[in-house]
């Protein structure tokens, strides 16, 4: 693990080589993220995304099936005091669907918002605190974390120690 810190930027690069190493990162981000916290999951299909999201919604304590929302761009998980939005943005096209779906409001203080694809909705989304880059690596991935808020890179700093 390499691990870079100044002032502006937490920068973390984790080597993930199965499948077990992607669901416990997930769950490492899981005790660390707070509510109102917005994390952007990106990479080429089959990256991981989901798969991340999977080992954090495991971590706190979701017993179901994490299904990809590849087909309706957001699957809502309730906790006892939060809501985990999980977006899959692949196949998001209009803005304006965004607005109508009343997704900007899923960004609130009492919900944490994971984001997959979130370049497909550029100018729609708000800034993430955490972005999580997911890339191939021989038969493993690795996954460089960038925090881009005060409380995103606090988090980050809280995952290595
Ligand atoms: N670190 C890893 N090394 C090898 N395979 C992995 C790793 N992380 C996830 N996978 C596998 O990659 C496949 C695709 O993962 P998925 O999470 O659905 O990708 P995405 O959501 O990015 O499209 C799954 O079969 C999963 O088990
Ligand atoms: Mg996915």
């Amino acid at each position: 693990m390499c691990h870079e810190a100044d002032d502006s930027l937490v920068r973390l690069s984790l080597a993930l080589p199965d499948e077990a190493a992607t669901l416990s990162l997930g769950a490492r981000l899981a005790a660390v993220l707070q509510p109102g916290m917005s994390v952007w999951l990106s990479g080429d299909l089959g990256a991981g995304k989901t798969t991340l999201a999977r080992g954090l919604l495991r971590a706190l304590h979701y017993e179901g099936r994490v299904k990809s929302p590849t087909f309706s761009l957001v699957e809502v998980y309730s906790f006892s005091s939060f809501n985990l939005y999980h977006f899959d943005l692949y196949r998001f096209a209009d803005p304006l669907e965004w607005e109508e779906a009343g997704f900007r409001e899923y960004f609130n203080p009492n919900a944490l918002c994971l984001v997959e694809w979130p370049e497909r909705a550029a100018g729609c989304l708000p800034a993430p605190d955490v972005e999580v880059r997911l890339a191939f690596s021989g038969e493993g991935r690795v996954a460089e974390l960038v925090g881009r808020t005060e409380a995103g890179r606090r988090c980050l700093q809280r995952l290595v120690v």
